[in-house]
């Protein structure tokens, strides 16, 4: 039998930053043979690890308060103070995100040099089993390479994080320990996830796979203006990862082509010195050509530009500015970056995502009802969560 004063599930991002902050004989066990495979995968190999604008209006969840306290206890001043401390360089690419200007593996060695200075251990290839409420906290079987081992420990901090991305070794594991002592958990569904669209709309768009537009999107009442990428399965691209994290099933998508511009006034000016233009030529000016000629198409709108009224200029740019399209869904989980909803945080102390009943039970980053949107904030809700019950620990 192993007796340890804390073991995290999971070696991912917020279990090893939780493991660097926790005292006493801290154990991390992973299911798979790596730590922090989706740090390595993230921003392109290079990790968007932060955000120089994080605040909690950054982030979804059915209490909009609670990740305060540790987002601003925890803040992404402290992680770049950290990263600056082990010589890793990085830049900002766009909107306040902090990418490694090598490779996102300095985050994970960064984090597992932190655990090691910290004394914990790491098991991988282990996976946890019989989880169980003792007097003085919990006991468990570990699972490695085949072999069964019991174990006890005081503080058991769930770190398993979400459903997204099963091949990359999320399971879900932390909802059920939640389920298993009785505490509520919100609805869950794929997040920062590309659309799909049925058959017949697909059929009219897939001509324009491969075109990016900038524009706003729309979506369960949240906008966001960055680039919208048109592919063979559907719509992606950071607008629209950003809005799927609040749209539900049935609901329009509602894209807004050129809002900066007074396309009408502009439309109205070129009228009168190039009125011989086809209205698609004029178009394609502002926007990717593939995408002018086939809103034209789908406007039913086509001639020179001279042949267009005030009205009708009218009624073809309300179409570019309302723009709406109904998804059939998702592509779920196999490819979404992250989950929406979680241990509902009602259950937990803001301050060390402890467990209210449940004396020395902790849940960390992911797995709690707290996302963020695309660029780095869903990290920072991992080293502050995880800082947080570490240093309560
Ligand atoms: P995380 O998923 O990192 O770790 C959970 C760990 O628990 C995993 O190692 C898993 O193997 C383990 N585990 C699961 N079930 C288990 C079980 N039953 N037994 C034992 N171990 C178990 N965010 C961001 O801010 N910037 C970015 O650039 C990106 N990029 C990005 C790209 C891609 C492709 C994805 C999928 C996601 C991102 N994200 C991101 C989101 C970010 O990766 C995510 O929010 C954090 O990794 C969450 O950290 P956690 O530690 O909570 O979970």
């Amino acid at each position: 039998m192993s007796e340890f004063d804390t073991i995290i599930l999971g070696a991912g991002a917020a279990g090893m930053m939780c493991a660097a902050y926790a005292h006493g004989h801290t154990l991390v066990i992973d299911h798979t043979k790596a730590a922090g495979e989706k740090i390595r995968v993230s921003g392109g190999g290079r990790c968007n690890f932060t955000n120089l604008h994080t605040s909690s209006v950054n982030f979804i969840s059915n209490n909009p308060h609670f990740a305060k306290s540790a987002l601003n206890r925890y803040t992404q001043w402290d992680f770049i103070e950290l990263v600056s401390k082990y010589g890793i360089s990085y830049h900002e690419k766009t909107l306040g995100q902090l990418f490694c200007d090598t490779s996102a593996k300095d985050i994970i060695k960064m984090l597992q040099a932190e655990m090691t200075k910290a004394g914990a251990e790491l098991w991988l290839n282990t996976s946890a089993s019989d989880i169980a409420k003792t007097e003085s906290g919990f006991c468990l079987t570990l699972t490695h390479d085949g072999k069964s081992q019991f174990a006890t420990c005081k503080n058991l901090v769930v770190a398993c994080g979400g459903k997204s991305i099963p091949k990359m070794g999320a399971t879900g594991f932390g909802y059920q320990i939640a389920q298993q002592f009785g505490l509520k958990v919100t609805e869950t569904r794929a997040g920062l996830v590309p659309f799909t669209f049925g058959d017949k709309v697909m059929a009219g768009l897939k001509p324009l796979a491969g075109v990016a537009v900038d524009c706003r999107a729309e979506a369960g009442g949240a906008q966001f203006e960055e680039a919208v990428l048109f592919t063979h399965r559907g719509m992606s691209g950071p607008a629209i990862l950003q809005v799927s994290s609040f749209w539900r099933e049935t609901e329009a998508v509602t894209l807004s082509l050129l809002p900066q511009v007074d396309l009408l006034s502009e439309l109205r000016q070129q009228r009168q010195t190039y009125g011989r233009r086809s209205i698609s030529n004029v178009l394609g000016d502002y926007l990717p050509k593939r995408l002018a000629s086939y809103l034209c198409e789908m406007a039913s709108v086509s001639g020179n530009l001279a042949d267009f009224s005030d009205i009708a200029l009218s009624a073809l740019v309300e179409k570019l500015h309302n723009w709406q399209l109904i998804p059939s869904g998702t592509e779920g989980y196999r490819t979404a970056e992250v989950t929406v909803g979680g241990v509902d945080t009602e259950v937990l102390s803001s301050k060390t995502m402890e467990t209210k009943d449940v004396p020395g039970l902790y849940f960390i980053g992911e797995v709690v009802d707290v996302t963020g949107w695309l660029g780095g904030y869903n990290f920072q809700w991992a080293w502050s969560s995880g800082w947080a019950a570490g240093t309560a620990i």
